[in-house]
């Protein structure tokens, strides 16, 4: 009988332990997800904002937003009130003097949910 009890006390120790490690390791993976998530739901990219610049402006924007290109000016530094109501309603900001006084520039509002990485893009230190 003592021989049962002992038996049954290493099972009830090994059982317990196997339980811990399986809740580290789920633990674990719980944490995983979370980091994956969080730059995901709350990321500014100024890479996505160079692939949205040169598919959609460098026809006449510089390469180079620093630079003047074919038919626009130079917009590097640009704030985002100026990109929001240049490209969605060709406007300026109050009192802000247009580097071009030509109104050629197409207005361009299906990109305005990537103003913000063009933004980022935009306003990035120089490398
Ligand atoms: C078809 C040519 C063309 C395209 C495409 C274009 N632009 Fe322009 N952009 C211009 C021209 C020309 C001007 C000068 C003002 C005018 O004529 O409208 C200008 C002016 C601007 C200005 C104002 C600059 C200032 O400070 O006076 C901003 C900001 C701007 N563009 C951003 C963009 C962005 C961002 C894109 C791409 C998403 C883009 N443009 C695409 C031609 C273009």
């Amino acid at each position: 009988m003592l021989r049962f009890c002992y038996l049954l006390l290493l099972f009830s120790l090994l059982t317990s332990c196997d339980l811990k490690i399986f809740k580290d390791a789920e633990s674990e993976i719980e944490l995983e997800v979370q980091q994956k998530d969080k730059p995901l739901s709350s990321s500014i990219d100024p890479e996505k904002g160079k692939v949205v610049y040169f598919a959609n402006c460098t026809s006449c924007h510089n390469y180079d937003p620093k630079k003047p290109g074919s038919i626009g000016p130079q917009i590097y530094g640009s704030s985002k009130e100026l990109l929001t109501l240049k490209m969605n309603f060709g406007k300026y900001p109050e009192n802000y003097q247009p580097k071009r006084s030509s109104k050629l520039m197409p207005l361009l509002p299906h990109l305005s949910q990537k103003i913000t990485n063009l933004h980022a893009f935009l306003n990035a230190p120089a490398e």
